[in-house]
């Protein structure tokens, strides 16, 4: 499974992704938007391809942020279509590839039919030991925070809220905070995405739109977390 390491001294445990610049790479060639998120699925694709040949352990995912909801409804419901298909078309490789699904964000009030497709692959996949493929949907920082602080709270009415209690209630709880954060498309911005999990993350950020990001780029940004010294506010 682990191949080409050689120039990747130092592999991260966690890499996570904001996938930027599907709508920009679709109007430099006169296609619609959505055309520009169908191609980032490729580069999906080939991300949890190199993340599972390595061994990466985590590699999580910025799908849809709560913000995304000021988008077009055709925009909106044309992405979420894409998604689900996706989810759908690649549980089969998911579970020949021994890669687990899970999905973290805010799915109460989203239709029926969408949560039932995503829970199934998340429920087959779940026995998969190899890389977890985390898709942060309908996700936002902010709102994060927010219930884990309103969950704590409920079930410790009478205790006072501190930094381990947030960090036990987040969704992403049992997942390790990133050490890697990618960001594509030239933006340079946390965007209300993991807040608390990237205190001490490192960031890269690269001009190359999503749907052109493949395996060479994610490499490049692993060769490059590899050279970093993280030293956690010590010297
Ligand atoms: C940002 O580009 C991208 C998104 C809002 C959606 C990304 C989602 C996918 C590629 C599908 C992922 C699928 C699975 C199954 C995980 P943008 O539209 O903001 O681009 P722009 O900034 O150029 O307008």
């Amino acid at each position: 499974m682990e191949q080409n390491r050689e120039s990747i001294l130092k592999l991260p445990t966690h890499v996570t992704i904001i996938m930027d610049g599907n709508g920009r790479w679709a109007k430099k060639r006169g296609l619609e938007r959505l055309n520009g998120h169908q191609a980032g699925i490729e580069s999906v694709r080939a991300s949890t391809e190199l993340a599972a040949e390595l061994g990466i352990k985590y590699l999580s995912l910025f799908a849809f942020s709560t913000e995304n909801w000021g988008r077009p409804k055709e925009e909106i419901e044309g992405l979420w279509g894409l998604m689900i298909k996706a989810i759908g078309d690649e549980t089969p490789t998911l579970m020949k590839n021994n890669i687990r699904l899970r999905v973290f964000g805010d799915l109460e009030g989203m239709s029926e039919n969408l949560q039932k497709q995503i829970y199934e692959c998340i429920e087959r996949t779940s026995h998969n030991t190899g890389t977890q493929l985390i898709v942060m949907l309908n996700y936002s920082g902010k709102w994060d925070i927010v219930q884990a602080c309103n969950r704590f709270k409920n079930e410790h009415p009478d205790e006072p809220i501190t930094e381990e209690s947030v960090a036990r209630y987040l969704s992403t709880a049992d997942v390790p905070d990133p050490d890697l954060m990618i960001r594509t498309s030239g933006e340079e911005r946390i965007s209300n995405y993991m807040l608390w999990q990237t205190a001490y993350t490192e960031f890269y950020f690269t001009p190359v739109l999503w749907p052109d990001f493949r395996k060479p780029d994610f490499r490049k940004a692993l060769e490059v977390y590899s050279q970093r010294e993280r030293r956690y506010g010590k010297v």
